[in-house]
């Protein structure tokens, strides 16, 4: 999945004459800072040239995750065109940007993000290319909601992670509060991104919400550790992103988990695929998370008809049925 045509352009331009060896130290910081869920009270975006490492080496990722997750959500509720988004943690306006592919027509999107610096680039890269209404807006998540006004859609992608685990039950009430209608939450898809959005999952559902993806139920995960629930996006990789990584492989796949969670029940439910299909000659095997709250494995056969032609087309993520 490419980012906007706009938005890559933006960030070309804005990446034209940043110096190698700075790019490269602050990609490596970045990097370390995110593997090692850091959380030491500073931004790792707090400054221009981190943010310049993350529109190089991680928004084409996270905006294939966003864009996914959105189209999984659209999907299972085909009715649902959101007139305004609430985005927290904003960074440089992934959400904005993948939002505003999907439904063109939002008219207001407020983003708060804490780092006046990825402000300052997400900023220049939406003006004037954002149909919408855009507010930025200062802030900590964790303390400074208390003036937001409820949206149609409200998200918080690749965010989570970075708030201590004590403050997230408050703020996923908080989110939901806000939620007028549905609330959308990406993680990075490792076991600890899973966790955390399990969690958000319990609560939401104790709090009366509708999970419309990639869930098709409320009832308890079945999976179980070691394994974990999970997609994957493969993301083409830069001539500047492979140069600033020292990496050879001119894509990497990028491995997500996310929520939907909404006031309206889905109209219809599917089984989710949850892990990539294997296919043979006349046959597909698919591991599927079915709306009995069970998971497993399902050989699918010519002799199943319509449902293997519907298999064999279906891929890792994508609703069956
Ligand atoms: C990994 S980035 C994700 C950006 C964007 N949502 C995306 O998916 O590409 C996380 C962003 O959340 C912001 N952030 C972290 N903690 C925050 C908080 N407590 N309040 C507001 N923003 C926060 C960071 O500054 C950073 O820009």
């Amino acid at each position: 999945m490419e980012l906007p045509a706009p938005l890559r352009q933006g960030v070309d331009s804005l990446l034209e004459k940043v110096p190698l060896p700075a790019l490269r130290q602050a990609a490596r910081t970045l990097s370390e800072r995110y593997r090692a869920e850091l959380r030491d009270g500073r931004l790792h975006m707090g400054e221009d040239m981190a943010v310049k490492a993350y529109l190089t080496t991680r928004l084409p990722a996270t905006y294939a995750a966003v864009r996914a997750s959105l189209g999984a959500l659209a999907g299972a509720l085909p009715d649902f065109q959101p007139k305004s988004l609430l985005d927290i943690g904003a960074g440089p306006g992934t959400m904005l940007w993948a939002t505003n592919d999907v439904w063109p027509d939002i008219e207001l999107a407020v983003l708060v993000e804490a780092s006046a610096a990825v402000r300052k680039l997400g900023q220049s890269l939406a003006a004037g290319a954002i149909g919408a209404r855009v507010d930025w807006v200062a802030g900590d998540a964790t303390i400074d909601l208390d003036d937001a006004q409820p949206a149609d859609l409200v998200s918080a992608a690749y965010m989570l992670d970075e708030i201590a685990p004590a403050s997230l039950p408050k703020l996923v009430d908080r989110l939901w509060r806000l939620s007028a209608h549905t609330l959308l939450i990406v993680e990075p898809g490792t076991p600890a991104g899973w966790r955390r959005v399990i969690a958000a999952r319990r609560q939401l559902i104790d709090a009366g919400a509708h999970v419309l993806a990639p869930c098709p139920h409320e009832a308890p995960c079945p999976l179980v550790p070691p394994d974990w629930c999970h997609f994957s996006r493969r993301v083409a990789r830069s001539r500047l992103h492979r140069l600033a990584k020292d990496a050879d492989v001119p894509w990497e796949d990028e491995k997500f988990i996310y929520l939907a969670a909404s006031r309206q029940p889905a109209p219809k439910r599917s089984a989710r695929v949850v892990a990539p299909p294997r296919a043979g000659s006349g046959k597909v095997v698919l591991k599927l998370c079915e709306p009995d709250g069970q998971a497993g494995e399902h050989l699918l056969s010519k002799r199943d008809g319509d449902l293997f032609k519907a298999a064999r087309r279906a891929d890792w993520g994508d609703a069956l049925g």
